[in-house]
């Protein structure tokens, strides 16, 4: 079930021109829109990004389809996007959104944070999970994550020991230019997909440090991806039925190379991985 919005917030950044919005469930959504300046595929990639994180038990926000009512439009005027000098209509319908995992006049959520904070970061270990997941789905963009103060209540690491005090946690966000955006292909430039600080890659020692990730991605089953491709709202899909089940096969194929990848990012840019030898 869609949640509908009733409450405009504030344009975010980016190029996607997203904004924060409250839905009628109480939530605070970073809504991505259909017609967005990007791209419609931006949408789908969000969807797919985000459930496929979910299974490889990295942390990403919850992920809503989002109602915009004709009322809701016509009652803000400041949702609109800018296009140069000109505003373009939201249209109404069925969007994305990504919900902020906390209530975002009572607590700071950032974008960034200083490297003394990001080593203390509780799931830290994400930022390798997530290169896996960068690579595999060709992600075009740097990696990016949002951070915010939080006691550990449905932890569940797949490394390390489950954290019981308040620290800083990290969502990964902006899956957007996953299958390289609106092109749905693969470039696989090696550097693509990186964290802009690496000293989250300083536990890095070998290829073996991206392990369960490697091997939970070699076995990715078919039936998360399908069940993934079926949430998707038809309004989002257009003409695009078999355009996306050939990026689904293509991505299902990919499975296997995904190793080879993070070697050549390794191999352009051996200083991102500052302990790998
Ligand atoms: N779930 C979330 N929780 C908190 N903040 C979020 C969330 N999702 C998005 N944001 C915020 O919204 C901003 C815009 O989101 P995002 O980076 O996905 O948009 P974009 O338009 O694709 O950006 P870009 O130009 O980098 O491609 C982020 O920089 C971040 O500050
Ligand atoms: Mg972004």
């Amino acid at each position: 079930m869609p949640v509908r919005a009733r409450r405009l917030i504030r344009k975010m950044r980016g190029g996607a021109q997203a904004h924060l919005l409250e839905g009628e469930d109480g939530a605070f959504y970073v809504a991505k829109f259909i017609n967005n300046p990007q791209h419609r595929r931006i949408l789908i990639n969000e969807w797919l990004a985000a459930e496929f994180l979910r299974y490889l038990q990295i942390h990403v926000p919850d992920t809503a389809l989002i109602e915009l009512t004709p009322e809701f439009i016509a009652g803000n005027t400041e949702l609109y996007f800018s296009i140069g000098s000109r505003r373009e209509p939201v249209a109404p319908g069925i969007h994305f959104g990504s919900r902020m995992a906390v209530h975002p006049d009572r607590v700071a959520i950032f974008d960034f944070l200083p490297d003394k904070l990001l080593a203390k970061i509780e799931n830290r270990v994400d930022f390798l999970g997530t290169l896996v997941f960068d690579k595999w789905v060709g992600n075009a963009d740097s990696r990016q994550a949002v951070f915010f103060r939080a006691r550990a209540k449905a932890w569940t690491p797949l490394k390390g020991e489950a954290p019981s005090r308040i620290g800083f946690f990290a969502q990964m966000i902006d899956h957007g230019f996953s299958f390289n955006g609106p092109h749905w292909n693969f470039q696989d430039s090696p550097i693509q997909g990186l964290y802009f600080r690496t000293s989250v890659y300083d536990e890095v020692r070998s290829l073996d440090s991206f392990e369960p990730w490697l091997t939970m991605v070699r076995n990715f089953p078919l039936e998360v991806v399908d069940a993934a491709w079926k949430g998707i709202p038809r309004q989002w899909l257009e003409n695009d039925d078999d355009a996306l089940e050939q990026l689904l096969e293509t991505l299902v194929k990919r499975r296997a190379k995904v190793a080879d990848l993070i070697h050549d990012a390794w191999r352009k840019r051996a200083s991102a991985f500052a302990n790998w030898r």
